[in-house]
C-alpha cells in the first residue's frame, strides 16, 4: 500500500472509529458488534506500524494507553482554575441572588448543574485535537496528564463540527459508581489471598473521588485506561464569538462531542432553583455518578464579565452543598479486631439500614474514647453518616429511643484472641494487647506485614499460605521464612505443589536483597511506617546504630516525634525482638544503608523547593538533590542551606531571605548541581 492510500484509509478508519466511540460512551448507544469494532481497530493499529507518520497523538489507538511517564510535567494555567463559594442551606441562596439582582440591577437567568464529584481538569484543543490535560493543582500551575486523560472514553480526542481554532474547557473526570464496585472487585480478586479483614480497607479503593484522583496520577497510562475513567465538562474558559449565554455554550459543548449529562437546566428565578436543588436531592443516588451538590451559575456571559472574581471564587457562580445523609438504626453488638501491633479497634454490628444508595451494616468506633464520648449504651438507637470513607461513622445517639434498664457500652478487659489483659498507655487512645509473640491475629498480622508489597515483597506468600505455615508449625515468625525448606514444605503444606514451593523459596531468597529502610519498615515497629524507616535511615545507617541510639536522638530526626522514639524504645527492650533481628541478620537480610554512588556535591545539604520552574519538575529536582547528597525539606527554617525559587514563590522565599537562607534560582542550582 503506498503512503498516500495508507493515510486515506487512517483518515476514514479514525474518523468512525471517534464517532463510534461517542455514540457508545457519552450518547449510549452500541451501533456495531465490538469484534467488527476491534477489527477496525486492528487495521489501524497495523498501518499505524506499518506508516509510522501517520500516527497521531490523537488517533483512538492511543485510548489504550501510550508508554508509562515518569513525573508529570507542572504546567501554569493559561488562566487560574478557581473554585467555588459554597452555601449549605436556602437564605444563604437568596442572599447570593440579592446581591447579584442588586449588583446588576436587573433580573437574571440561571443555570443549575449537579456538582460532579471527582477532580478537575483543564482541556485544551487546537484544531479539534486534544493537545493539553492539566490537573488544578495549586490553581495556578498542575500536573500535565494529557496520555493519562487520552485514555477517557467519553473524552474526545478529535471534535467534529464549527469548534473555535483554539479554546480551553474545563470538566470533571470522575469515577461512575459502576466502575467504582468493578475496580473493587478486581482488587479484591486480585488480592484475595493479602486480605485479611482487617486490612481490606487500606486495600480496597475508599471512594470513587479519591481513586479516581488515585488513578489520574498513575504513572503508567494502561493502568489508568483499566480504571475506566469518565469525564463531565462544565465549561468553556474565555468568551468564544457567537456564544453569548452558558447554556448555549454547554449545548454547543454537546454538539463538538463533549460529553455533558442530560441534567443541567436553565431557570429563571432563585425558586426555581431552589426546586432543582429539591428535586436532586431527592433523586442524586439514582445518578451513575456521585454528586454532593448543585452548582448555580448566571447564564448570561456579558454579566460574568461585569461581577468578575474573587481571588478565590467567581461571582456569577455558587455551590449548594447537600448534607451528608444520616440514617438512624439499632447497635447490635460491638466487635473488637486485633491489630498485627496489638491495637484494638472496636467495630460496631448494625442493624441493615439503606444510606446514600448503599446497604450499611458496620460502622467504626476507633477506639474506647470514641465509645465513651458517644456514650453507646446496648440497642442504641444510632445515627450513621457516610463520609469518604468506606465504612461509615456513628455521629449520635437518639437518647430519647433508649431503652430504661440499658447498660452502657463496657470496653473489653481482655484480648477477644488470645484473652491477656489489654493496656493503654497514658495519652494513647488505643488500647493494646501487648501478648506480642503468641497473640494469634498479632502474630499472623506482622506476618502478613513483612511480606508485603511495600515492605519485603514476597508476593508468592499469600494470607492463606501464612495460615496454613502456622498451622503447620512451619513458621511462628518473619525469621523462620528463611529456615523453610524444600523438603519440609513438600512434606506438610497440603495443595503445595513443586512450582509453588520453587516459587515461594525464591521469594524468600529474593527478600534478601530487599534495601534497609524497607526492611526496618518489614519489621513492623509501632508507629514506623515506611517514609518514617526512611527518615530514620537517613540518619542511623544501620540497624545498631539505630538500636543504640538514646530516645532523645531519635526524636531528634526529622519528622519523628517523641512518640514514633518510645516505640523504638520499647521495641529494643523486648529480648525476642532482638533475637529476631539477630536470626534475620544471619539470614542475610540488609540491615544497612547501600551508599548510592551520589555525585556529592551537595552531602547532607539541605534544600526547600518552591514556586514553578521551567528547565525541573519538582520531583526532578528532588530527585537530583537526592541524588547528589543532599535532602529535601518542605518547609523554611534556620536550618535550611538552600532555598530553590521559581517563578510566583510566595512567602517561602520571604522567609527564607528574613532568616538569611541562601536563595537560588533554577539557572543558579543546574550550575550547582552541574558542578
Ligand atoms: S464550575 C470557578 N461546575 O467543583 C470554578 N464546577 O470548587 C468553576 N465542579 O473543583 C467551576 N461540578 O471542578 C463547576 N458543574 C460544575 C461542577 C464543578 C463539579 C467542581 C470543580 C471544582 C469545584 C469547585
Amino acid at each position: 500500500m503506498t503512503l498516500e492510500k495508507a493515510k486515506e484509509r487512517v483518515d476514514i478508519l479514525s474518523t468512525k472509529l471517534h464517532d463510534l466511540n461517542k455514540r457508545y460512551y457519552v450518547d449510549g448507544v452500541q451501533d456495531i458488534s465490538d469484534q467488527e469494532f476491534d477489527l477496525m481497530m486492528h487495521e489501524l493499529q497495523e498501518l499505524e506500524v506499518e506508516f509510522p507518520t501517520l500516527l497521531k497523538t490523537t488517533s483512538p489507538t492511543q485510548r489504550v494507553g501510550g508508554e508509562p511517564t515518569k513525573n508529570f510535567k507542572t504546567v501554569a494555567h493559561e488562566s487560574p482554575m478557581l473554585s467555588l463559594s459554597n452555601t449549605y442551606n436556602k437564605e444563604d441562596l437568596i442572599e447570593f441572588n440579592d446581591r447579584i439582582l442588586k449588583d446588576l440591577n436587573t433580573q437574571v437567568d440561571y443555570v443549575c448543574e449537579l456538582k460532579y464529584d471527582g477532580v478537575a481538569i483543564s482541556l485544551i484543543y487546537e484544531h479539534g485535537a486534544l493537545i493539553q490535560a492539566v490537573t488544578r493543582g495549586d490553581g495556578i500551575q498542575g500536573d500535565d496528564v494529557t496520555v493519562n486523560a487520552r485514555t477517557i472514553r467519553s473524552l474526545p480526542l478529535q471534535l467534529v463540527g464549527d469548534y473555535p481554532e483554539r479554546f480551553e474547557v474545563r470538566g470533571e473526570v470522575f469515577m461512575s459508581k459502576q466502575s467504582f464496585e468493578e475496580n473493587n472487585k478486581r482488587i479484591e480478586l486480585e488480592n484475595i489471598d493479602r486480605i485479611a479483614n482487617n486490612k481490606k480497607a487500606q486495600i480496597l479503593l475508599a471512594n470513587p473521588r479519591n481513586a479516581c484522583a488515585g488513578a489520574l496520577k498513575q504513572q503508567d497510562p494502561k493502568k489508568v485506561a483499566e480504571r475506566k475513567l469518565d469525564v463531565y465538562i462544565y465549561g468553556i474558559v474565555g468568551q468564544v464569538e457567537t456564544i453569548t449565554t452558558h447554556f448555549d455554550g454547554l449545548n454547543r459543548l454537546k454538539e463538538w462531542g463533549f460529553n455533558l449529562p442530560n441534567t443541567f437546566e436553565k431557570v429563571t428565578s432563585i425558586d426555581e432553583v431552589w426546586t432543582f436543588i429539591e428535586k436532586w436531592g431527592k433523586n442524586r443516588h439514582d445518578l451513575p455518578l456521585e454528586t454532593d451538590g448543585v452548582v448555580i451559575k448566571v447564564d448570561s456571559e456579558e454579566f460574568h464579565k461585569k461581577l468578575g472574581a474573587t481571588a478565590k471564587s467567581p461571582r456569577w457562580a455558587i455551590a449548594y452543598k447537600y448534607k451528608a445523609e444520616a440514617a438512624k438504626t439499632l447497635l447490635k453488638s460491638v466487635t473488637y479486631q486485633v491489630g498485627r501491633t496489638g491495637a484494638i479497634t472496636p467495630v460496631a454490628n448494625l442493624e441493615a439500614v439503606q444510606l446514600a444508595g448503599t446497604t450499611v451494616r458496620r460502622a467504626s468506633l476507633h477506639n474506647a474514647n470514641e465509645i465513651a464520648r458517644l456514650d453507646l449504651h446496648i440497642n442504641d438507637k444510632v445515627y450513621v453518616e457516610k463520609g469518604g470513607e468506606i465504612i461509615p461513622k456513628i455521629t449520635g445517639v437518639d437518647v430519647s429511643d433508649r431503652e430504661k434498664d440499658a447498660q452502657p457500652l463496657e470496653f473489653i478487659t481482655n484480648c477477644p484472641a488470645c484473652n491477656s489483659v489489654l493496656e493503654r498507655q497514658e495519652g494513647e487512645a488505643q488500647h493494646y494487647c501487648l501478648n506480642i509473640t503468641s497473640c494469634p491475629p498479632q502474630v499472623k498480622g506482622r506476618i502478613q506485614h513483612f511480606v508485603a508489597r511495600k515492605a519485603m515483597n514476597i508476593d508468592s506468600i499469600g494470607g492463606e499460605t501464612i495460615d496454613q505455615l502456622i498451622e503447620k508449625g512451619l513458621i511462628a515468625n518473619v525469621a523462620d521464612f528463611y529456615d523453610l525448606t524444600a523438603e519440609a514444605l513438600s512434606d506438610k503444606m497440603e495443595r503445595f505443589k513443586d512450582k509453588s514451593i520453587e516459587n515461594l523459596l525464591n521469594g524468600v531468597i529474593a527478600s534478601k536483597n530487599i534495601p534497609y529502610e524497607r526492611v526496618l519498615f518489614a519489621l513492623g515497629i509501632r508507629h514506623v511506617g515506611s517514609t518514617i524507616a526512611e527518615k530514620l535511615s537517613e540518619v542511623f545507617k544501620n540497624i545498631d546504630a539505630l538500636l543504640s541510639a538514646t530516645e532523645e536522638q531519635i526524636a531528634e530526626v526529622y519528622e519523628v516525634g517523641g512518640q514514633i522514639a518510645k516505640s523504638i524504645i520499647n521495641f529494643k527492650e523486648a529480648p525476642e525482638n532482638l533475637f529476631l533481628i539477630d536470626r534475620l541478620k544471619a539470614a542475610g537480610l540488609q540491615f544497612e544503608v547501600v551508599e548510592k554512588e551520589t555525585v556529592g556535591t551537595l552531602e547532607d545539604k539541605l534544600f526547600v523547593c518552591t514556586g514553578t520552574f521551567e528547565i525541573f519538575s519538582r520531583n526532578e529536582m528532588h530527585d537530583l538533590i537526592k541524588e547528589h547528597g543532599g535532602k529535601v525539606r518542605t518547609s523554611i527554617s534556620a536550618k535550611i542551606d538552600y532555598l530553590v525559587a521559581g517563578e510566583k514563590a510566595g512567602s517561602k522565599l520571604k522567609k527564607a531571605e528574613k532568616l538569611g537562607v541562601t536563595v537560588l534560582t533554577e539557572e543558579e542550582f543546574k550550575n550547582l548541581i552541574e558542578g
